[in-house]
């Protein structure tokens, strides 16, 4: 346990109903799993997420930042110390600039990738439909490079606002950041604290005018196909592992092990698309973590490849 009975009233104290506590994590990921977390914090505000994360540096307690809780696999057994959600106070979007040929846009981390793709639809904005559909906020899509086959989300990206080793605001470009796919890896001598889990405060993005009934079309064109191809209307937490190779993805080489519709428990490796695990009620971690292993190491028998997962893992080990 990170917090004691006297860090709790303190907590309680100070944030009110900003903070809660065992709060079940599989209220709050997508995939509707997840031990609780021992302190579940929705900053109403910068100067309340500051105020946190100070505390938590100065008393050297773990913290965790959730977007969306879309690309997460909580295990069973819960998170120790405070899980931090910016939804509610991080999620304006704007145009910051407009010029003939390019549009600047910016987005807090808190907002949802799919708000920013409509929003980019409505003013006529080409660069973002490659993310309609992709679950999750803007922070978390920033710090794992989300995509799709269409794109990602750093070639779209201009600058990335973190909050920096002295809780500054700390203003990254493009250029600075050493993105691949889907990771970002943070320089030491950037500003941000890369000691402890960095917090994007957001992102300003550079788009295209277009004809929006063009843009309006594709559109439709990519939420149809995803619905055809996709378990959209069960929870999973998107794509489970990345794709080894645009000629291996790992849908394919999970679907040619023969893996499809397998189930433990209520987990199942959807038989719509194999790269997907959803959650068919009751699922538990421990439940994603059988059918995960059966992937990676059908995966590996089979065709000498390893799968890694592209959902981020958190939360103590045991019980799982
Ligand atoms: N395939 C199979 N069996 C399956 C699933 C796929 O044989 O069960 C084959 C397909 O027929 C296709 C190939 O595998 O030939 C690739 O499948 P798909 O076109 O569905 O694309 P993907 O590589 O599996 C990627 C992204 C998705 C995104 C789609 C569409 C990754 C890991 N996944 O999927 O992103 O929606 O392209 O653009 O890059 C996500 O990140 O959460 C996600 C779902």
């Amino acid at each position: 346990m990170a917090l004691d009975d006297t860090a709790r009233e303190w907590l309680q104290e100070r944030f009110g109903k900003e903070i809660c506590f065992d709060e079940p994590m599989a209220r709050h990921t997508s995939l509707r799993v997840g031990g609780p977390a021992e302190a579940f914090f929705a900053p109403a505000n910068p100067i309340a997420l500051i105020a946190m994360i100070d505390w938590c540096r100065h008393w050297n307690v773990p913290y965790q930042i959730i977007g969306g809780g879309t690309n997460l696999l909580v295990t069973d057994a819960g998170i120790e110390g405070v899980v931090i959600s910016l939804g509610r106070a991080f999620n304006r979007i704007a145009i910051e600039k407009r010029a003939a040929d390019s549009v600047t846009v910016s987005a807090l981390a808190g907002a949802k990738t799919g708000t920013l793709c409509s929003f980019a639809l409505k003013e006529g904005l080409a660069g973002m439909n490659f993310a309609l559909g992709v679950y999750g906020t803007i922070g978390g899509a920033i710090m794992m490079n989300a995509g799709t086959r269409y794109g990602e989300i750093s070639e779209v990206l201009a600058a990335v606002t973190f909050l920096g080793t002295q809780s500054q605001t700390c203003r990254v470009a493009r250029a600075q950041l050493d993105y691949r796919y889907r990771s970002l890896t943070l320089q030491t001598g950037s500003g941000v604290d890369i000691a402890r889990p960095p917090v994007v405060i957001g992102g300003t993005f550079q788009l295209k005018p277009a004809k929006q009934a063009d843009l309006q079309a594709e559109a439709d064109r990519i939420l149809t196909e995803r619905k055809q191809n996709q378990p959209t209307q069960l929870p999973s937490a998107g794509c489970f592992f990345k794709n080894p190779s645009s000629e291996n993805p790992a849908g394919r080489l999970i679907d040619q092990a023969g893996l499809k519709g397998l189930r433990h428990g209520d987990a199942e490796i959807s038989d719509r698309h194999a790269n997907f695990i959803v959650n068919r009620g009751k699922a538990t971690a421990g439940d994603i973590f059988f059918l995960m292993d059966q992937c990676r190491t059908e995966v590996k028998a089979r065709f000498n490849i390893e799968l890694e997962p592209e959902i981020k893992i958190v939360g103590r080990k045991t019980n799982t």
